[in-house]
């Protein structure tokens, strides 16, 4: 079964000229279905993306945010005006092909997972109650130590690490029988577990089975998925900060199953701002005294992220934003000595409507000093949803297109992009949309834009 599977995949081409790429390489087509599978089925964001997609479905909904979906992308030069849609550039998945499955720690159906996350309207959560009532929560692989302030019941009995991947690999393969799945991508939509580190265990593969085996204290629920969806030739995302598939066990696991890998913790909110603002603060040089940042959030996610555990797992992710955009080691006057503060105050009368407040001292011209005030009234899923779907439409194309191991290109969508060793992430907005776009030209066999534009200057 591994062996068919590994000669299954196409590989990416030795010789990635666009010339050979448009010659030789073809990406294989997006036939049959796609399942899609969902650690965290019940929580805020899979029940607003997955109503989201029934609700469009119905032509009740449209899929507002979603780059696949509603995003152009310019080909040529301007003079040619080509600006097609990216679905109509390459071909991606469709959405009707889409077929979940999950678990989750609630036993919740996801019509009723919906009306309790309190995101959308309820007459529209009812409309669509047919379809979502069909779609339960698997029980789940979970260990209270990571994430704490969680107390459903709907967990698996097994207690071995190993075990317990062995029971999701057999789970997910039945499930692609059952329901004639073609391919198969996971996204982590869990809960933040606990902050630890890398260590030892994590190294090699053998190292981790190992440690499966023995149940480990380093080794998360979160890691456990990972595992299984590697093993069964499903690409991973993951929408949380913590580890996951970011360790080199698993990394080097992802290559010798062709699989790509992508996360971590979906860019939305509060860090979606900064990586707009920052940039442009940096490239005008303004220099930056400090970054404060504070919200309130009153949802299942605040609850657990009011452990102080699990905050630190999310604030390592949201501190790295500010260090990389502006580089203090370069520009050391103008960002070598900035203050940079980030709180989360559960506050549950908000529920999913976050409320994001920045205060961000710069100076310009001589040193005088200035203010820019920002209040982000947010709903945290709405802004999520659209980058679930991006991650599984692309993932699924990177996977077709033989792209193996850390998928950089989607850093677009990431706090906290995964890169390769001693690299650092890109986490400018523009910078990470160019690549995916430049990207996706690519993969069309189409020339990457580079703005030159020289044709102006010379005859
Ligand atoms: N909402 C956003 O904008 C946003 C942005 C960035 C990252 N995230 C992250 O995405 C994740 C989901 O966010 P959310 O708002 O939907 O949170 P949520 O609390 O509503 O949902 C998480 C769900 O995961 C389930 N869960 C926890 N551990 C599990 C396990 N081991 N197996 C199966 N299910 C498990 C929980 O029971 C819960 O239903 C969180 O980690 C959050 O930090 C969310």
């Amino acid at each position: 079964m591994e062996k068919e599977r590994l000669e299954e995949v196409s590989s990416f081409p030795k010789d990635r000229s666009l010339e050979n790429m448009k010659k030789k390489f073809k990406i294989s087509k997006p036939k049959g279905k796609l399942g899609v599978l969902i650690p965290g089925i019940g929580g805020a964001v899979s029940t607003t993306f997955i109503a989201g997609i029934e609700a469009y479905k119905k032509k009740s909904g449209k899929l507002f945010g979603s780059l696949s979906q509603m995003g152009t992308i310019r080909i040529g030069k301007r003079t040619e005006k080509k600006t097609p849609l990216i679905k109509d550039l390459i071909d991606l998945a469709k959405v009707e092909d889409l077929e979940f499955y999950g678990w989750d720690v609630y036993p919740e159906d996801c019509y009723n997972a919906t009306i309790k996350a309190g995101v959308l309207d309820k007459n529209l959560v009812d409309s669509l109650k047919d379809e979502l009532e069909q779609i339960k929560p698997n029980k789940a692989v979970f260990n209270k130590k990571f994430a704490d302030n969680l107390n459903g019941k709907n967990i698996k009995k097994e207690k071995n690490y190993y075990k317990l991947a062995q029971d999701l690999i057999k789970e997910i393969k039945a499930f692609k029988k059952n329901k004639n799945i073609d391919r198969l991508v996971m996204i982590w939509c869990g809960s933040t577990e606990i902050f630890f580190k890398k260590s030892k265990i994590h190294d090699t593969v053998t190292s981790f089975e190992n440690a499966m085996k023995k149940n480990h204290k380093d080794i998360s629920p979160s890691m456990i998925y990972a595992y299984a969806a590697i093993k069964c030739g499903a690409a991973y995302a993951n929408g949380a900060p913590n580890l996951s598939v970011d360790i080199p066990a698993l990394t080097t696991l992802s290559k010798k199953y062709k699989v790509p890998i992508a996360g971590k913790d979906f860019k939305t909110g509060q860090t979606l701002m900064k990586t707009i603002l920052a940039p442009g603060i940096k490239s005008r040089l303004l220099g930056l005294r400090g970054w404060f940042s504070t919200n309130i959030l009153g949802n299942r996610d605040g609850e657990v992220l009011d452990n102080p555990k699990n905050f630190k797992t999310k604030e390592e992710s949201k501190l790295s934003v500010l260090e990389h955009i502006f580089q203090p080691e370069i520009n050391k006057e103008l960002y070598g000595d900035f203050y940079h503060k980030v709180r989360i105050n559960y506050y549950p009368p908000r529920g999913d409507q976050k409320e994001a407040w920045d205060n961000i001292d710069i100076f310009g011209w001589l040193g005088y000093e200035m203010q820019i005030k920002v209040n982000f009234l947010c709903r945290d899923s709405i802004l999520a949803a659209p980058i679930v779907l991006d991650l599984i439409i692309f993932m699924d194309l990177a996977q077709r297109a033989g792209m193996l191991g850390i998928q950089e290109w989607m850093s677009f969508y990431f706090k906290s992009p995964m890169v390769g060793e001693n690299l650092y992430p890109e986490h400018d907005l523009f910078i990470q949309s160019m690549k995916l776009k430049n990207t996706l030209r690519y993969l069309a066999g189409e020339k990457n834009i580079d703005h030159l534009g020289l044709d102006y200057y010379y005859e």
